[in-house]
């Protein structure tokens, strides 16, 4: 009988940010139903909430090298439900989300091409609603299957109960509780009404130079040919998570949410400012978003190295590991990024990773 997981000691957990990190025990599961059936995996492992659960490693920062238990995820088989115009695509948390965009992508479905080349597990992707290029991943999320580490039992949240925001989930609110076994997103088997989707500044010119390359109508672009451009676009200015020599978590903050208000004083001081309108999540404030990386690189911060830790010379927002960094030589970065920020500006960046440092 397959018992569904491995236990290692002393392991080295993969990170993008390629710091040292280390598990004194390992739990990997490759079977997640035949795992959970275990009293032991159940309990002296996801239970404890001293116990960390890792995916592809691309979103934590470990301050601390040392963890004394984590929990991988390996189980990575996915499908899909059809129907009649639209498909249930699903994939099991130890996917890389990256290879499932690109195969939506290559069946011709349309909804996840806009997420090409986000580093990560499927199963990472909800607990800050990765987004980019105009679009989140709650804009297709059906739901996510979970095991409640409080409770004990298996569930299935609907997209309406997972408090989705930018960058935000429930599962992010409660860091312990949550282990994400399967994510259901719902695609479109032809083309939507505003179909191709290039809103989002720099993405129109890169279209229409991919589209006279590929000498096809801009309507007639394929879900694969979108992530083509995406990937081309994010490859001027983002660092490739698949880099060795070369760590890095893609932004390291999150841009920050503030009052119209202040966005408004803020912009009367600096009118370069680029402030977006946020759509509301909190009914009595009407909100702005600002953008990270302008306010870091104003503050002149781009291209900055010490100890190996730098801010990437492309864009503001990406901390990089140049080669040996610890991950205390960047949490040390990012908290001088910080100050100086709050200083000048008044405004505090929250960083985007989970910081493992106490
Ligand atoms: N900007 C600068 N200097 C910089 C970087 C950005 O001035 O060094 C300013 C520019 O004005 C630019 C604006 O910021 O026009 C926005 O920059 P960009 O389009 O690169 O987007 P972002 O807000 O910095 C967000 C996501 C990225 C996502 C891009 C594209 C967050 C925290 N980051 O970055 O997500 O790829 O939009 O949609 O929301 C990630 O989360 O890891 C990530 C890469």
């Amino acid at each position: 009988m397959q018992i569904g997981f491995e236990i290692e000691r002393d392991e080295a957990i993969a990170n993008t940010m390629r710091v040292p990190a280390f598990a004194g025990r390992y739990l990997r599961i490759c079977d997640a139903h035949a795992a959970l059936e275990h009293e032991k995996v159940r309990t002296d492992w996801l239970a404890d909430p001293k116990t960390l659960i890792v995916g592809g490693g691309s979103n934590i920062l470990f301050v601390r090298p040392q963890v004394e238990k984590v929990v991988h995820l390996a189980a990575a088989t996915f499908g899909y439900v059809d129907e009649p115009h639209t498909v249930l695509a699903w994939a099991e948390g130890g996917l890389g989300f990256d290879d499932w965009v690109r195969w939506t992508t290559t069946q011709g479905w349309y909804g996840l091409e806009r997420l090409a080349e986000i580093p990560g597990t499927v199963g990472a992707a909800p607990i800050q609603n990765v987004g980019a290029y105009g679009m989140q991943l709650s804009d297709v999320l059906i739901s996510v299957d979970v095991w409640d580490r409080v409770q004990q039992c298996r569930s299935v949240l609907p997209a309406a109960a997972c408090d989705f925001g930018y960058r935000y989930s429930c599962f992010k609110a409660e860091p312990h509780r949550w282990f994400i076994l399967r994510v259901t997103v719902r695609l479109r088997k032809t083309a939507p009404p505003d179909w191709p989707p290039l809103n989002y500044p720099g993405l129109a010119q890169a279209a229409d130079s991919f589209a006279h390359e590929a000498n096809r109508a801009l309507p007639l672009l394929t879900p694969c040919d979108l992530a083509q451009i995406i990937t081309r676009v994010r490859r001027q200015k983002l660092p490739d998570w698949r880099e060795l020599r070369l760590g890095s978590l893609g932004s390291f903050f999150q841009n920050p949410v503030v009052s119209n208000s202040f966005a408004a004083a803020l912009k009367q001081r600096w009118p370069d400012l680029p402030v977006y309108p946020q759509a509301a999540q909190n009914a009595f404030v009407a909100e702005s978003k600002l953008s990270a990386g302008w306010l870091i690189e104003q503050a002149g911060w781009r291209g900055f190295s010490h100890n190996n830790a730098g801010i990437y010379a492309q864009h503001a927002l990406v901390l990089v590991n140049l080669g040996g960094a610890l991950g205390s030589d960047l949490w040390d970065l990012a908290q001088r990024i910080q100050a100086d920020v709050f200083e000048r500006y008044g405004v505090q960046l929250v960083p985007e990773p989970l910081i493992i440092d106490n």
